[in-house]
């Protein structure tokens, strides 16, 4: 039955021609090579789904670097990138599509969440190393039967019956990876696991699994993760799945996290409109959030094992965080709370937002400092102040922070009034010149 579905008419309609000839094209000349070519995972699992597919994987049966060679030779425009040391290869046209090829492999793993060892093989073997059933299906790109499914292990089925199923019993501990990729897979897809897969993952938590997998790559999937914008819905899913412990040392109250995470999300977005060209680090700010009520021996254990970008700027954001709106409540000038500001991170400010929404004055005071303060002109640089007769060092520096802060207060507002403002302040002799 799997044999005889033919999705052409599907591709036709979710692809356009474009995309579609290209991989006929390839498919034509792998047919030359006598390579068996497959269209495989998150692509034609998409297709089902009918959403768009950013990243194209094919899967070939035989040697990727004469098909890529070939693949320049005979499409104009064409050109790839071959990667000796995996044996893949990474395909561009001159529209701008690209593609991904991999050969076909077996992968056996020597122990528990190492990395596995590969050899090449054919698509049925490299189908049920997969993940799960859904992502375990293949279109042929023959000429012959293009667009013919390979569905040897019924991932259609399960995607419609929304079940999320592991190809064999030993996947999770195999990669214990997957029971993050299938969190995603379920929030994203609105999946359960199938129950003999939710068998397996109480095995594997029963064997401590996640404390075999490398810290580099738990934090590359715990990023994943966070920057879900489903996150919040993610969070029930983990603590379902009893993986709350893996972004969070400790228990928590999830519906208020997940409001929590929600308003950090609202505030990222506020950023957004604000300013399309800032970029955030997402995870970092969801990090903060998580951890904002916990207590440094708690979550000790996890800043030193991530391997968390810009950790002390982390810590020092959670630092401050707690006793916020009482500094800010107390700073009586504009200078004082935008001084304030100025010792969180971005992420650190946005957390605050969300930590603290009732709290009007701190918003307002942090929107002023993210939209006119932070980026505020300077009315003397360091080297005017020197034409000024200033001399050079640390005191200048003092100098031109006390010069921000006096035109923060409005205390000055231009050259002239700066220079009055340096004269009463005895920095600059009465009467220069
Ligand atoms: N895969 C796997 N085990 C992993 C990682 C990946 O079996 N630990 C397989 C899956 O079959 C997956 C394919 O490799 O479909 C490609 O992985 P990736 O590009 O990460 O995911 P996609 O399925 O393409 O999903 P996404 O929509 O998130 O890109």
């Amino acid at each position: 039955e799997a044999h005889s579905i033919n999705l052409l008419p599907l591709l036709k309609k979710q692809w356009g021609t474009d995309r579609l000839q290209y991989l006929q094209q390839i498919g034509n000349i792998a047919q030359q090579l006598g390579t068996p070519v497959y269209l495989v995972g998150g692509a034609v699992r998409d297709l089902f789904l009918e959403r768009y597919a950013p990243d194209l994987d094919v899967a070939v049966e035989g040697d990727v670097r004469s098909l890529v060679e070939a693949c320049k030779a005979q499409i104009p425009g064409t050109d790839y990138q071959y990667h000796a040391r995996f044996g893949t290869a990474t395909l561009q046209d001159s529209r701008g599509f690209s593609l991904d090829l991999a050969q076909c492999r077996v992968e056996h793993y020597p122990a528990p969440a190492a990395l596995p060892e590969v050899r090449p093989g054919n698509i049925g073997e490299d189908l049920i190393r997969r993940d799960f059933t859904i992502n375990a299906m293949a279109l042929s790109l023959d000429p012959e039967n293009f667009a013919s499914l390979l569905d040897p292990y019924g991932g259609r089925i399960d995607l419609q019956r929304g079940q999320l199923r592991t190809l064999h019993s030993r996947s999770f501990l195999d990669d214990p990876t997957r029971i993050l990729r299938g969190l995603r897979f379920a929030t994203r897809f609105q999946m359960n696991l199938a129950p003999e897969s939710r068998q397996q993952l109480q095995e594997a938590l029963r064997d401590d699994i996640f404390a075999r997998l490398s810290a580099a790559r738990l934090w590359r999937e715990i990023c994943y993760l966070l920057e879900l914008v489903a996150l919040p819905q993610a969070l029930s899913l983990l603590s379902e799945w009893h993986l709350w412990f893996l972004l969070r040392p400790a228990p928590m109250d999830i519906l208020a996290m997940q409001a929590l995470l929600g308003r950090g999300q609202e505030q990222i977005q506020w950023l957004q409109q604000q300013f399309p060209e800032v970029s955030i680090a997402v995870s970092t700010l969801m990090l903060i959030l998580l951890w904002q009520d916990l207590s440094w021996t708690d979550i000790q254990r996890p800043l030193d094992q991530w391997p968390i970008p810009d950790r002390n700027r982390l810590e020092a954001d959670l630092r401050i965080l707690p006793d916020l709106p009482r500094r800010i409540a107390q700073a009586i000038r504009p200078s004082q709370r935008a001084n304030i500001w100025q010792a969180c991170s971005l992420a650190g400010i946005l957390a605050a937002m969300a930590m603290y929404p009732d709290d009007r004055a701190l918003k307002d005071s942090a929107r002023l400092y993210l939209q006119e303060q932070k980026s505020l002109q300077p009315i003397f640089n360091g080297q005017e102040l020197q034409a000024l007769g200033l001399s050079a060092g640390p005191s200048l520096g003092n100098i031109l922070k006390r010069l921000r802060d006096a035109q923060l207060d409005r205390d000055i507002a231009d050259k002239e009034t700066a220079q009055q403002w340096l004269i009463k302040q005895g920095i600059l002799p009465t009467n220069p010149r």
